[in-house]
């Protein structure tokens, strides 16, 4: 059953990840790699499609960080469904992530909100591995 008064993993304000969120999808935008996938699955511009993602997005880290409760989606099931992520998309997706969080949090906050990322971007990744899973074939890992 949840909690009803979430306790905070770390120091980090609902200011600072919308800050960071908004960063990190402005680069998202204009990624070589990533920028396509999110073009396709939420607005090929930048606009009012892009804020409502990053709302939720915000949310979401609210949650996994013990902020608030307001997110209620499903990213396994978000992942999984989009047939453009693969899981070689992992690491450029962190790696951005991690260099947008330096930039805006201080180093422990960004520590903090970056572990988490891998945690859950591990998961994630493995996820979208075994969706490609046929039996007795090695996963693909592109
Ligand atoms: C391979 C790297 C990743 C790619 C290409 C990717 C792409 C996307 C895209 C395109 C969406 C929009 C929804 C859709 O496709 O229909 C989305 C949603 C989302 N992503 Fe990712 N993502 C990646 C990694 C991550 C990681 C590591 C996290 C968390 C640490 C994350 C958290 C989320 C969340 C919370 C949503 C919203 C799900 C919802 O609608 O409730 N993503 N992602």
């Amino acid at each position: 059953m949840p909690s009803a008064t979430p306790i905070q993993k770390f120091e980090i304000t609902a200011d600072e990840i919308d800050a960071l969120v908004a960063l990190f999808y402005e680069r998202i935008r204009a990624h070589p790699m990533l920028g396509p996938i999110f073009a396709r699955a939420i607005a090929p511009e930048d606009g009012p499609e892009w804020r409502a993602h990053e709302a939720r997005i915000a949310a979401f880290w609210r949650n996994a960080i013990g902020i608030d409760r307001s997110y209620d989606g499903n990213p396994m099931q978000v992942h999984r469904a989009n047939r453009d992520i693969h899981p070689g998309m992992f690491s450029p997706w962190l790696d951005l992530f991690h260099a947008t969080a330096s930039e805006v949090l201080s180093p422990e906050k960004a520590a903090g909100i970056g572990a988490l990322a891998e945690k859950i971007g591990q998961s994630l990744r493995y996820g979208v591995t075994m969706r490609d899973d046929v039996r007795g074939a090695p996963p693909v890992l592109r």
